[in-house]
């Protein structure tokens, strides 16, 4: 059943169980409870007067008549007294001399003198009156005054039994009224809150097949347009991770793709060369020494190739819980001067970096070796011979600003953001200068700066270009 069927069904029934309750309450205990609070009521008549003339005679009944003007409680309720002889005298007010023969009616003297014997002091006796169709008449209360009077109070039941019906007709005109309109009210409501459930819905099922485009857009507040926001978030959220999966996925295909793509040249050199030993097309000792030499530099450079592939899918699970220590600058920087004499050397290049620099930095020594020697080794790669390479660090409030500056040509603008892709090289032939590049290097630079949660950059200057990492302390 719909939200909203159950809500009108819903609705219905409590609405005609109340009307249903009001009625029989009205019917049933209107009138036991109009008995009992007339009783109350009576009896408390009968003690003030008791209390207010305790020795009764007839010389008091112009004070009593008096006393009964100001009593508030008196409306509705007749007020008799009567001698042991049926002899009324005083019925609701003051009765004149000549009415004094004044008897009490047929009924009301049966049935006083039934119970007269039962009215001691302070007892009072009560009794209700049924006339002859059995509906409720009236409630008496019979007490004693003194030895020679009694008090008779008597209150009709007919006016309540009218109300009853009148009530009952109020409550239904009322409850239908009442019905009519909570039902036009439950319809707008149902219909709001079953349209935001059916738009919820859909956007789950579209959710469910992966189509992220659908929005939950509802009026209501309070929980239905928390779980439209939740099913909002819940939709970005998947449209995120589901996406960064698919380009990681992407990115990684291209990177076993180019990867293949560079392990083809050495593997078909070496079959090249290893074919040639086993069809003997080196003749002599020295030619075959020549292909073997060609064989195993091959060799190392795959196995390099594959160590840098290694190192930087390493480095990819490695965030946050890598190992990092303090070490002095002039101390790390020394190591990387030494281990760059050579190829320095050979390309007659001026190095040119802060000499002392007395200060610590906090990071994985290993790591950082690395990032800086990859871009010491560029900057002496692309560097024409007899340039100049800079190894600067710059201390800044929240970190360490490493830049290596070589002089060389400019790199093109178009390629200054591919630099860092896995294999891309600005110049697609795989040796520059003699030594194979795979274009791994920056790639893993950037990944050690993410490691670190710092950054890398380039920039061409005028007479060539300067990278920079960025490790924040
Ligand atoms: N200092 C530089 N000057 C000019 N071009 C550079 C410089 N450093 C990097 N590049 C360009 O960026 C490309 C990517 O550099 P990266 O270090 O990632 O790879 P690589 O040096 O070609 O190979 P690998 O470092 O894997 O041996 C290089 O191929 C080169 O074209
Ligand atoms: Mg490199």
């Amino acid at each position: 059943m719909s939200i909203k069927k159950k809500m009108f069904v819903f609705y219905g029934l409590l609405m005609v169980g109340f009307i249903f309750i009001l009625v029989v309450v009205d019917v049933f205990f209107a009138s036991r409870f109009f008995i009992y609070e007339s009783k109350k009521q009576m009896s408390e008549i009968c003690s003030s007067l008791k209390e207010e003339f305790p020795e009764f005679e007839k010389s008091d009944l112009s004070d009593f008549d008096d006393y009964l003007e100001n009593l508030d409680e008196r409306r509705n309720v007749k007020i008799f007294v009567v001698n042991s002889s049926d002899e009324l005298i005083f019925k609701n007010r003051l009765i004149e001399s000549d009415e004094a023969k004044n008897k009490l009616p047929k009924m009301w003297s049966k049935f006083f003198h039934s119970h007269i014997d039962k009215l001691d002091d302070n007892k009072q006796h009560y009794e209700v009156f049924r006339n002859r169709d059995d509906a409720l008449h009236r409630v008496v209360l019979m007490s004693k005054l003194n030895d020679n009077y009694y008090l008779i109070l008597s209150r009709s039941l007919r006016s309540i039994q009218d109300n009853v019906r009148i009530s009952n007709k109020l409550i239904i005109i009322i409850g239908i009224s009442v019905f009519i309109i909570g039902t036009i009210l439950v319809f707008f409501l149902a219909r709001r809150m079953s349209d935001s459930v059916i738009k919820i819905n859909s956007a789950a099922k579209s959710i469910a097949n992966l189509d992220f485009t659908q929005k939950v857009q509802v009026k209501e507040r309070g929980e239905i347009g928390e779980l439209a926001n939740s099913i909002n978030i819940i939709s970005d959220k998947l449209n995120e991770s589901i996406n960064s999966l698919k380009e990681s996925v992407i990115s990684r295909e291209q990177l076993i793709r180019d990867m293949s793509h560079e392990l083809k040249t050495p593997i078909a050199a070496i079959k090249g060369y290893a074919e040639g030993l086993k069809y003997g097309i080196a003749s002599d000792r020295q030619k075959s020494e020549k292909y073997c030499d060609v064989i195993v530099s091959q060799c190392d450079e795959m196995n390099n190739l594959v160590k840098s592939m290694l190192n930087l899918s390493k480095m990819d699970n490695m965030k946050g819980d890598v190992e990092k220590d303090t070490f002095l600058i002039s101390d790390f920087n020394s190591i990387i001067k030494e281990s760059f004499e050579i190829k320095l050397l050979e390309k007659n290049i001026n190095f040119v970096t802060d000499e002392y620099i007395d200060k610590d930095i906090y990071a994985n020594y290993t790591l950082m070796q690395q990032a800086v020697s990859n871009y010491v080794d560029n900057a002496i790669r692309y560097a024409k011979k007899g340039g100049t390479v800079k190894l600067n660090y710059l201390w800044e409030d929240n970190g360490l600003k490493i830049t290596v500056f070589n002089t060389g040509d400019k790199i093109d603008e178009s390629e200054l953001e591919h630099l860092w892709d896995a294999f891309y090289k600005v110049d697609k032939s795989r040796t520059q200068n003699g030594t194979a590049n795979y274009g791994v290097g920056l790639a893993i630079v950037k990944k050690i700066a993410e490691i670190h949660n710092g950054k890398v950059w380039v920039e061409n200057r005028n007479d060539g270009v300067l990278f920079g990492i960025f490790i924040p302390q």
